[in-house]
């Protein structure tokens, strides 16, 4: 008798610590689990860009979002929306959906240089209350090239709830410095927090020279926000304010030598492999460099996978490929190797 219920203790005993060793296996299994999962996701990204009606008749705009702007976790373009769409009434703005988003600020009735910030402010306010929790808010202009993976690298280790910025360096103007919008230029969630729940009580608690990406810059430097540095490990930009051929050939870049916090270079040492911003780019330029970086990306991944040959994407390289993909484009053979390189 005694001896059966002493059996049956152990028996219950054993059962109860199988199933606790498994459930504690299985929770330690899904918690580890998920601390990869966690690691591997790389920073949210918002993109505001702006753009304009005619640039959306083009079709412009569209192939700025085909190219990179979907890549963005979200986006809205920002212009006067075009008279043929029916847009619906926001808090701040007007939106509607036509291949790609786009808003209005409400109070804009004219497409003019004039009102350029208070254009971006009732955007960024409008974000702010729609789209809070997102990482990094990236700001530009519709003839920017922007590759978001590289941009996600960038960030990936950078203090998000910080106020600080990224983009090209200006030392002028501002004090502390700001970034030139032509390239774009991205806010941390701080940053952009900090602003728009200022703004959000008074929009005049943000300067307005209307010059946006000065006024940007100049209302986060007055809270405190941060400059950051965006240079890679060599001191070579990854946003580039002059465009891609005028940057690495040097053609009027003189003037940049006072303002940029660095002196420009020119060259294969004027530009990072892992370039993130690039200003005046139509639509070829921005096509033609998209694939000139993820071909290459592709290209080495697939003779890494056969042959083990790890290596990396280089400027050079993208370069290369560039002016190649001008030659395919346009049926000529104008690129000399020993002239450019
Ligand atoms: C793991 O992540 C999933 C989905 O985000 C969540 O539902 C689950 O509770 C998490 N598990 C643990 C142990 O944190
Ligand atoms: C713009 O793209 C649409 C297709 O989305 C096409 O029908 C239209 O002809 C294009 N317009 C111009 C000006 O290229
Ligand atoms: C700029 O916006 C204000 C309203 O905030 C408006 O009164 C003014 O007419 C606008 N200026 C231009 C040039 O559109
Ligand atoms: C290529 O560039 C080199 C160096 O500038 C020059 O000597 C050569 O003549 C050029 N070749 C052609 C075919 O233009």
């Amino acid at each position: 008798m005694l001896n059966r219920r002493f059996q049956s203790i152990l028996y219950f005993s054993i059962i109860s610590l199988s199933i606790y060793i498994f459930l504690y296996n299985q929770s330690k299994h899904s918690i580890s689990k998920n601390y990869t999962k966690q690691a591997d996701v790389k920073p949210s990204v918002f993109c505001l860009i702006k753009t304009h009606p005619n640039n959306i008749k083009i079709n412009k705009s569209l192939i700025v979002y085909k190219i990179w702007a979907h890549k963005c976790d979200n986006y809205r373009f920002i212009t006067l929306i075009p008279n043929n769409l029916e847009p619906i009434k926001k808090k701040d703005v007007l939106e509607v959906y036509d291949q790609f988003y786009m808003i209005q600020p409400s109070f804009m009735q004219a497409e003019s240089h004039g009102n350029l910030t208070l254009k971006m402010y009732y955007s960024m306010l409008y974000v702010y209350r729609s789209f809070p929790s997102y990482d990094w808010y990236y700001i530009s202009d519709d003839d920017a090239y922007v590759n978001i993976k590289n941009l996600k690298t960038f960030l990936k280790d950078k203090p998000k709830y910080e106020s600080i910025t990224y983009g090209y360096n200006f030392k002028i103007i501002v004090k502390d410095g700001y970034h030139s919008g032509g390239p774009g230029y991205v806010l941390s969630n701080g940053a952009f927090m900090t602003i728009c729940k200022k703004m959000d009580k008074n929009i005049n608690n943000c300067p307005n020279s209307g010059i946006d990406d000065v006024d940007i810059s100049q209302c986060i430097r007055n809270y405190n926000g941060k400059m950051g540095q965006s240079r890679d490990e060599l001191g070579r930009e990854r946003f580039l304010p002059m465009g891609l051929m005028d940057t690495f050939t040097g053609r009027n870049t003189d003037w940049l030598k006072g303002y940029g916090e660095h002196p420009p270079q020119k060259g294969l040492n004027c530009c990072s492999d892992s370039l993130i911003g690039v200003h005046y780019m139509n639509s070829r330029d921005a096509f033609r460099l998209d694939l000139s970086i993820e071909t290459q990306r592709n290209n080495l991944k697939l003779y890494d996978e056969m042959f083990g040959l790890s290596k990396p994407i280089t400027f050079k390289n993208i370069l290369k490929n560039y002016l190649l993909l001008q030659d395919l484009e346009s049926d000529t053979n104008d690129f000399n190797f020993t002239g450019n390189f």
